[in-house]
């Protein structure tokens, strides 16, 4: 399957299994799914989608309850993100984000709501228990405490307090590298891969989502917000690469993680190499 039939399985996947609550709330039951449904690049998605496609298709389907999963632990973290309390942003891929269209609790709640439903969809896949457990302890370890929250308290905690480059790469590592590697690394638990070959592919997600944040604060300092579907030109005071090394030394840092993937993809077997050199080939043009 091309990565492009892979996005469309999962678009059609998650419209079917979007979970919906009856209530007489006015507007809970429909903002829950809104921010999933509105769209986003399905990134995480894709790379987990990708490693097992390329590794035991016949478990694709199965692997589509995770790639949920992590997309929906994906979109709490931006619409906590987007909160006047962190980033403050009316616009999310392209639609108005929840505190704006209706309040902050709802938005608080429904950030939450997609956390915890994450692990209830994870812990109702049809995958055997002890694998499940294993998905579960890297969602929650990479999307938690030891990885994007810690990230994301070090983001906030730093506006308007220049950290240096090392400090830099460790909030990009932590608030999105980790689960971008947590993918990679559940699609490889999914078909039991080697312990090396899974070691493997969680370094390599750690560097591709370093590249994944260096270009978006590229994207910050070059989009408008109607190309980039969220408001740019809003991390001045934030500890960006850009900030820190000038545009042009973000691309140059972008270029370099771009040459050091390529080189590390021989290490992995094909097809799953050559897939992964489109997807970065696709991700990361220009
Ligand atoms: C934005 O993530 C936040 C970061 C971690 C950089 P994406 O760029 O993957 O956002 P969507 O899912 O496409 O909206
Ligand atoms: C957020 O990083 C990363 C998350 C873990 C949500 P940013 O604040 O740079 O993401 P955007 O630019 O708002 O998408
Ligand atoms: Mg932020
Ligand atoms: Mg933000
Ligand atoms: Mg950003």
């Amino acid at each position: 399957m091309s990565s492009q039939k892979l996005l469309a399985t999962f678009e059609q996947f998650l419209k079917v299994n979007l979970p919906l609550t009856k209530s007489f709330h006015p507007h809970f039951d429909h903002a829950f799914g809104e921010m999933l449904d509105v769209g986003g690049k399905r990134f995480r998605p894709l790379l987990l989608l990708s490693v097992v496609e390329n590794t035991q298709p016949l478990l694709v389907s199965n692997a589509l309850h995770v790639a949920l999963a992590i997309e929906m632990i994906h979109t709490y973290s931006l619409i906590h993100d987007d909160l006047p309390c962190m980033d403050n942003a009316d616009l999310r891929r392209g639609h108005p984000t929840l505190h704006v269209s209706y309040d902050e609790t709802t938005a608080v709640l429904i950030g939450d709501a997609l956390n915890t439903h994450a692990f209830y969809v994870l812990a109702n896949a049809p995958l055997s228990a002890e694998i499940k457990v294993k998905l579960i302890s890297i969602l929650s370890g990479d999307a938690g405490l030891y990885g994007m929250i810690l990230g994301q308290a070090i983001d906030c905690f730093f506006e308007d307090k220049p950290l240096n480059i090392d400090e830099l790469s460790f909030l990009h590592v932590h608030k999105t590298a980790k689960l971008i590697a947590a993918s990679l690394l559940m699609g490889a638990v999914i078909c039991e891969m080697k312990k090396g070959d899974q070691e493997t592919l969680y370094g390599f997600g750690l560097k591709l989502g370093l590249l994944f944040q260096v270009q978006d604060d590229i994207i910050d300092a070059t989009l408008s917000k109607e190309e980039a579907g969220k408001p740019t030109g809003n991390d001045g005071h934030k500890n960006s690469f850009v900030n820190l090394l000038g545009l042009a030394g973000a691309n140059r840092e972008k270029q370099k993680l771009l040459e050091e993937l390529k080189s590390e993809l021989t290490k992995l077997e094909e097809p799953l190499s050559q897939t992964l050199r489109d997807i970065i080939n696709n991700y990361f043009k220009g």
